[in-house]
């Protein structure tokens, strides 16, 4: 772990800071963080978006220095325009989109309840790239959700169960009781059923945004866009 953040801020920071004994909070410290980007550009990438991702989704978590490749910021448009963001894991690339599972009650299905209409970040600024997905997302069947909660670890389920995601929690204790009341109702080596409150969502995109840091900041960007989930891609380099 420390090994690793040491690593990545080696490769970020310009000014050395390692001997100054010092955390990098000052303004003009923070305002030094640059590094210089490469020079391989997006010449080689596939003209097919998906099969692209798939490509960039394999080298990150070949990367050493990746932690979480399959880490995505989910961002939702929720009630009064408010937009909200967090983490979630990309679970499965399949039917033309990008699954990830999650709590029904949870802040974030609200929204999708609301606007189906989501964005996906990957950011993974080890390898100077970034992915943006936009798409609509629509619950899958709810077999698929179960096939994959079966696939989880046992304690894993118990804590889907224990926890009512987004809600309000008095206190550590509470949820450490409701996740004991659950283990001892489906006990390790036993069959734990997939919430009726959990599953998984599918973003089906309609826009895919490769990001490739260069030299002098003449980064490329590169974003497949079509009308909707039938139509054909159409490529469009931006300014960066
Ligand atoms: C690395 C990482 C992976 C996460 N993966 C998931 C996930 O796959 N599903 C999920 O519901 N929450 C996941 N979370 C937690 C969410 O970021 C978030 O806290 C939670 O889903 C509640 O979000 P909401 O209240 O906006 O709905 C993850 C958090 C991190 C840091």
């Amino acid at each position: 772990m420390y090994i690793q953040i040491a690593l990545i801020l080696k490769v970020t920071l310009d000014t050395p800071m390692e001997n100054s004994g010092k955390t990098a909070t000052t303004r003009e410290e923070i305002a030094a963080m640059r590094r210089s980007y490469g020079e391989i550009g997006l010449e080689t990438l596939s003209t097919d978006p998906i099969e692209a991702f798939t490509e960039w989704l394999h080298e990150a978590a070949a990367n050493p220095i990746i932690v979480e490749a399959n880490a995505m910021v989910l961002s939702t448009l929720g009630v009064g325009e408010k937009i909200s963001s967090r983490t979630v894991l990309l679970k499965d690339i399949s039917d033309g989109g990008f699954t990830f599972f999650t709590n029904y009650s949870s802040r974030k299905a609200h929204a999708i309840e609301l606007n189906s209409q989501v964005t996906l970040l990957f950011p993974w600024y080890a390898m100077e790239r970034q992915v943006i997905i936009s798409g609509d997302a629509q619950k899958v069947d709810q077999k698929e959700s179960e096939e994959y909660f079966a696939s989880r670890p046992w304690s894993s389920q118990i804590g889907a169960w224990a926890s009512t995601q987004s809600q309000v929690l008095s206190s550590r204790e509470e949820l450490q009781m409701r996740y004991e009341g659950a283990a001892k109702k489906w006990p390790e080596g036993t069959t734990v059923p997939c919430p009726p409150h959990w599953g998984g969502y599918r973003v089906v995109p309609i826009s895919i945004e490769f990001w490739q840091g260069r030299y002098s900041r003449l980064h490329d960007r590169l974003r497949f866009e079509r009308a909707d989930s039938s139509a054909d891609w159409e490529m469009t380099r931006y300014y960066p």
